[in-house]
């Protein structure tokens, strides 16, 4: 899903993630027997029931509810539309209009899933996903190596079949060793059963 980065009490930047991406997979990993925790900011979906929601709402919120569960945790996805930014200082009171417009100063946020990546185990599996609108493959290989990844799940946003909100999504996958899986355009749920194939079989051969 996304995040709410708070501007003052009524008012915040998000963004268009439904969560429906996200909630495909922990659906996914739980039919094939896993123990799901989802971190989740606002979405517009449930969570599937079986699994533990943590439900958050900024990106530092998110940082620090994975960071808590790390060291337990398998295989980390990051599917979520994490908030780049946040806004310095948000008001304490609803802003009032002045007729002179607003300027907001905003500060980056932790990268989640750089620091999932950077700290993982070597039995840890961490996985990504790049939302592009242009230049797909070589932005997700430079996010794929710039955070450690073991894969990427590269998928065009801004369309009406792909991307936040959609149905639908059009996506490959890359992975670290340089090879990439293209797939047509399909269902989330299904792109999702196909990406926990892929995760098994590099967790299969991660243990060999
Ligand atoms: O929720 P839906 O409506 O179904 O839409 C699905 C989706 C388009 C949101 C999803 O498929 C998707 O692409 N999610 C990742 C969105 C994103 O933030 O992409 P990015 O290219 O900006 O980031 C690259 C990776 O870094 C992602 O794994 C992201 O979760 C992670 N990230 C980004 C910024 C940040 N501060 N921390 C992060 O962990």
């Amino acid at each position: 899903g996304a995040n709410h980065e708070p501007i003052d009490p009524v008012r915040f930047i998000g963004n268009r993630s439904s969560g429906k991406m996200g909630y495909a997979i922990a659906y996914e990993a739980l039919l094939r027997g896993a123990t799901v925790t989802v971190i989740t900011g606002p979405a517009e979906v449930q969570p599937p029931v079986q699994s533990t929601v943590i439900q958050v709402q900024t990106a530092q919120e998110m940082h620090d509810a994975v960071m808590e569960r790390l060291p337990t945790a398998d295989v980390i996805i990051g599917a979520a539309a994490v908030s780049d930014y946040r806004v310095d200082n948000p008001a304490t009171q609803k802003q009032k209009r002045n007729g002179s417009g607003m300027h907001l100063d905003l500060t980056e946020n932790p990268d989640i899933i750089a620091a999932v990546g950077a700290g993982k185990k070597p039995s840890q599996l961490v996985v990504g996903f790049a939302a592009e609108t242009n230049d797909l493959i070589a932005n997700a290989q430079s996010k794929l190596k710039k955070k450690n990844l073991d894969m990427i799940v590269a998928n065009t946003v801004g369309t009406e079949n792909s991307g936040f909100g959609a149905e639908t999504t059009d996506a490959r996958f890359l992975l670290a060793d340089g090879s990439i899986e293209e797939h047509p355009i399909m269902k989330k749920s299904e792109l999702a059963e196909k990406l926990m194939t892929r995760i098994v079989d590099l967790l299969v051969s991660k243990a060999d």
